[in-house]
C-alpha cells in the first residue's frame, strides 16, 4: 500500500492551509521544474535598506534558503542549487568572506539533522578545498549523512565558478588523454559532462536571479544552455516561498522549444 511521505517541515512554522492550497494549485496548473537553480544575490542591498550591516543580509538570507528549500521540496522539485559563495567572492574585504564562512559553518552544523529527518540529500560543488577545515568537515559529515535520502537533493555551490569547473574538466580529460586512457577523437558532451562538478545532476530546468541584475556572474554556465531564466527584483533576504510560486508560474507559461518547432 501507498502511504504519502511525510510533509518536509525545516522552518519549524506549521504550514497554512492557503499555503497547501497555494502549492495544490501550483502543482495542477502545470510541470513542476526538476531543477531549479538560484542565484542568491541582493542581500547586502537588503541589510542596507533597513540600515543593518551587510551581514543581517547573509543571516536572513539564510531564513529564505530554509523556507524556499522546504516549499521546493514540498511542491516536487527534485534538485534545487543555490549560488552561495563564488570563486570571485574570494576578493571581498576579509571580514566578510570570513562572516559568511562562520555563517556557513554554523547553518550546514545547525540544519544538517533537519535536512536528513526530512529526506533532503545535501550535496556541494565548488573549490572546496578553498574553504576553511571546520567548513570543510562540517560539509562533508552533512553531506555523508544525507547521502541516501532522495525526496530531494539540495546542492551548495560555494567557492564555485563555472570557468573554474570547466577548466578543471578540460584538465582532467586532457591528462586522461595524455596517459592513453581516452581516445581525444572519443570526447563528447557526456564526456565533458561527467568531468563537471555537477556530474550525475541534470541540468537546470529554471534558473532563478534575485536582487534584479541580469547576468549568470560565473553560474554553471555549461549547464544552463537550456534553462529558463528568471530575474525577480526581489533582494534574496525577501525572496520566500511565495516568491518561488510567482517563478514556477512564470516557468510553466514558457514555451520551451529546445531549437526545435512547435507540433501543431
Ligand atoms: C548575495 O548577496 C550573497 C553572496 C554573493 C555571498 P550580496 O552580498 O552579493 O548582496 P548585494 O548584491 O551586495 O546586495
Ligand atoms: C553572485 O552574486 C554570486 C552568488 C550569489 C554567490 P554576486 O553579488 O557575487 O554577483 P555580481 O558581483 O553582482 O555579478
Ligand atoms: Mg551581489
Amino acid at each position: 500500500m501507498d502511504t504519502a511521505p511525510p510533509a518536509v517541515a525545516l522552518t519549524g512554522v506549521t504550514q497554512t492551509e492557503s499555503d497547501r492550497a497555494a502549492q495544490a494549485a501550483l502543482q495542477a496548473r502545470g510541470p513542476i521544474p526538476a531543477h531549479v537553480a538560484c542565484i542568491m544575490d541582493g542581500n547586502g542591498r537588503w541589510a542596507k535598506a533597513q540600515g543593518k550591516r551587510r551581514v543581517t543580509g547573509h543571516r536572513e538570507g539564510v531564513v529564505s534558503v530554509r523556507d524556499v528549500t522546504e516549499a521546493a521540496a514540498q511542491i516536487g522539485v527534485g534538485y534545487l542549487t543555490l549560488y552561495t559563495f563564488s570563486t570571485e567572492n574570494w576578493g571581498r574585504p576579509a571580514a566578510e568572506v570570513s562572516a559568511l564562512m562562520e555563517l556557513l559553518v554554523r547553518t550546514v552544523r545547525k540544519e544538517a539533522e533537519k535536512l536528513h529527518e526530512n529526506g533532503i540529500r545535501l550535496h556541494a560543488i565548488g573549490d572546496l578545498g578553498r574553504l576553511p577545515d571546520r567548513g570543510q568537515r562540517e560539509l562533508r559529515e552533512a553531506c555523508e549523512l544525507t547521502a541516501a535520502n532522495e525526496r530531494m537533493t539540495l546542492t551548495l555551490a560555494l567557492s564555485y565558478g563555472a570557468r573554474w569547473e570547466i577548466a578543471r574538466a578540460a584538465r582532467q580529460i586532457a591528462e586522461e588523454a595524455a596517459a592513453g586512457r581516452l581516445d581525444p577523437a572519443a570526447v563528447t558532451e557526456e564526456t565533458v559532462e561527467a568531468h563537471l562538478a555537477t556530474r550525475g545532476l541534470p541540468d537546470p530546468d529554471l534558473l532563478v536571479r534575485t536582487a534584479g541584475e541580469f547576468r549568470v556572474s560565473n553560474f554553471l554556465l555549461w549547464q544552463i544552455a537550456y534553462a529558463e531564466l528568471y530575474v525577480t527584483e526581489r533582494p534574496w533576504p525577501a525572496f520566500r516561498r511565495d516568491a518561488l510560486y510567482d517563478a514556477v508560474r512564470s516557468y510553466q507559461d514558457r514555451d520551451r522549444r529546445f531549437g526545435g518547432v512547435r507540433e501543431g
